[in-house]
Formats: structure tokens, C-alpha cells, sequence
């Protein structure tokens, strides 16, 4: 009897327990639904134009200063924006434009981690009837499933590279052994950097590019490359794979660079000889040309935010836009007049 009463006991209070759980999770959904009909209403009431951004992350100060200019100009043209930060997935990147279709937004803009896998996702933005900016990156599909692209042009930075590279040697008749540290793979701009710099360097049979390692755009990478570079070749008169000197690192971005600098310097190796050319122009980059530890920086402009505001603008105005609007994007040398160098601003 006593068993009974128990066992009624412990059932009454996990029906109660269930009961009050789905009572708190019914607020909560209604809490976020309400609070979003709020937003959506009070935007549309000041006639606010709505864009929903798709970040990739934070992988990078370049990537950093990029929403950065984003989220100023959005607020200095009165343009309301729903981000969501990616975290290095595309996945998450379908699921931000699935929501942001659903919010029913003016103007969808993101940033494509990679080229493949939008067409679904762009074919059911276009159903819907909103228009999409790609940003920085372009994408392997139908052109007719975007508006247009905003951003760099990959190609002439890898050529740029490049063009600096064969200025640099033109006096050496030996192979000139190259040294690739590319970004994430299966992105656009790490494909565009590649055949720029390659498209070059073939005019000249001495470039010999001997290696090309991801290092997915990141600090940690290129400190760790370097590393493995240095204690695998046992030597600190220079860099070497595989028993070859490396007489040139070319690497996608300002973050690898950097990281490899520091395992440079932790290993005390010497690369006064070693030519190392960067892309994007951090400031710390264009601190470590001017100090003479790199020899070339390409810029890539992270500042997209005034010109994607305007595109924005013209599409809600039921315009079309360019195709393909590029940033202007300059080089840093070691022949530059340092004095004449504006702080970067990231
Ligand atoms: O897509 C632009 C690249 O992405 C930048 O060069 C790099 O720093 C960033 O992570």
C-alpha cells in the first residue's frame, strides 16, 4: 500500500514537472516570436529598409574590420541589419538565409565561405522575391539566383603579388623556390589568389612553386606551418621543405603571415633573405614591411560597407546593379616612402 501511494506520489509530481516545462517553453517561443513581430513592425513603421547579413566569423583582423564597416555604414544610411556570424560554416550560413527569407527581408547580403552549395538555398531567396548581394567572395551558380557581387578582385591581387615577385628577381637567373600558404579552401578568393599569381609567375620558368599548404586564413596556422617547417628541417639559416630552400613565402592573407612571423622569431630563425609577400594590409603587417620583416603586402580592402549600403539602396529602389563592383586596392612595397603610409585603420 505504502508502494502505491509512492509510486502515485512520484507520477503526479513528473506530470507536474512535465506540465511546467512545457508552460516555460511555451513563453519563451511566444516571448521571441512577439519580440521579433516588434522589431519587424517597428522597422517597417520608421520605413527603415531591412538587410539580413550573413557573416562568415571573425577569422581574421581583416574580416573584423569588414563587419565593423558594415554595421557603420548600415547605421549612417538608416538601414536596419540582422547578422548572424557563421562561425567558419556554411551550414550555418544556409540556416542565417533560411531565416532571414522567412523575416521576409528587403535585401539579403553574405558573405560565401565557399563556392559550391547555394543554389537551393539562393533558388528559394529568389522564390521569395528578395534580391541577394554576394559580399567578398563569389560562388560557383546560376548568376541569374544573385543581383550582383561586391568585393575584391582576387585575380589582380594574386597578380600584383606576383608582379612584385619577378621585379624582385628579375636580376637571378637560379630557380626561384616559392613557398604557397593559401586560405580556406574551396574559397573563391583563395582560387582567384592562386591563378593571379600563377597566371605571372609562368611568363618566367625559374618560379618554381615547390609547396602550397592550407592555412585556412589563420593566425594559428602559420604560426604552426612555420614551426613545422623549422623543427623538421633542424636548421635556422633559413626556411626549407623537404631539403629545399624556400626563398620565397606567398600567403593569402595578413593573419598567416603574422603567425608565421612569430614562430620566426620564437626559433630565432634567419629570413633576411627569405623574400615574404602578404595579402590584405592589417596594420600589423604594414608594421612588420616598414620594421623589414616582410618585402610586399597586397591590398584587400575590408571596407565594403559604404558601397554595399548604396547597392542596397538601388536594389530597394527596384534598379538593377552592377554584375560585379570591385574596391579600389593598392600595394605596399619595400621601396614605398613609409612616411606617406595613413594608419590602416584595422
Ligand atoms: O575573403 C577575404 C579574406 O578572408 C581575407 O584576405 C582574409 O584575411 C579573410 O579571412
Amino acid at each position: 500500500m505504502q508502494g502505491k501511494i509512492k509510486k502515485i506520489q512520484f507520477i503526479s509530481l513528473a506530470i507536474f514537472f512535465a506540465a511546467l516545462l512545457f508552460l516555460l517553453l511555451f513563453l519563451f517561443i511566444t516571448r521571441r516570436n512577439n519580440s521579433y513581430k516588434n522589431k519587424d513592425e517597428t522597422a517597417e513603421k520608421a520605413g527603415k529598409l531591412i538587410l539580413g547579413f550573413s557573416q562568415i566569423g571573425s577569422e581574421s583582423a581583416w574580416r573584423t574590420r569588414n563587419t565593423e564597416s558594415i554595421f557603420e555604414a548600415a547605421a549612417e544610411n538608416d538601414i536596419q541589419i540582422i547578422f548572424d556570424d557563421a562561425q567558419q560554416k556554411q551550414e550555418n550560413q544556409l540556416k542565417a538565409i533560411r531565416s532571414f527569407i522567412v523575416y521576409q527581408v528587403d535585401v539579403i547580403a553574405f558573405v560565401p565561405i565557399v563556392e559550391d552549395g547555394w543554389e537551393n538555398v539562393l533558388t528559394e531567396a529568389k522564390e521569395a522575391g528578395i534580391p541577394v548581394i554576394l559580399v567578398d567572395r563569389q560562388i560557383n551558380a546560376d548568376p541569374s539566383l544573385y543581383a550582383g557581387f561586391l568585393g575584391e578582385n582576387g585575380l589582380e591581387e594574386g597578380r600584383r603579388a606576383a608582379r612584385f615577385l619577378l621585379n624582385k628577381c628579375r636580376n637571378r637567373t637560379s630557380t626561384v623556390n616559392i613557398y604557397e600558404m593559401s586560405g580556406t579552401e574551396n574559397s573563391s578568393v583563395v582560387r582567384d589568389r592562386a591563378k593571379g599569381f600563377r597566371e605571372i609567375i609562368s611568363t618566367d620558368p625559374k618560379f618554381k612553386i615547390i609547396h602550397s599548404e592550407d592555412g585556412d586564413f589563420l593566425r594559428s596556422r602559420g604560426k604552426e606551418i612555420a614551426e613545422n617547417l623549422i623543427t623538421s628541417s633542424h636548421r635556422k639559416d633559413g626556411l626549407f621543405f623537404e631539403g629545399e630552400k624556400i626563398d620565397v613565402v606567398y600567403s593569402h592573407n595578413d593573419s598567416m603571415t603574422l603567425g608565421m612571423l612569430d614562430s620566426i622569431e620564437n626559433y630565432g630563425v634567419y629570413t633576411k633573405n627569405t623574400i615574404i609577400i602578404s595579402v590584405d594590409a592589417e596594420q600589423k603587417s604594414i608594421d612588420a614591411l616598414t620594421a623589414g620583416k616582410l618585402n610586399c603586402v597586397v591590398e584587400c580592402n575590408p571596407n565594403l560597407g559604404p558601397m554595399l549600403m548604396a547597392l542596397v539602396k538601388q536594389i530597394a529602389l527596384g534598379d538593377d546593379i552592377p554584375r560585379v563592383t570591385y574596391n579600389p586596392e593598392t600595394v605596399f612595397t619595400e621601396n614605398d616612402d613609409f612616411s606617406t603610409y595613413e594608419p590602416r585603420g584595422y
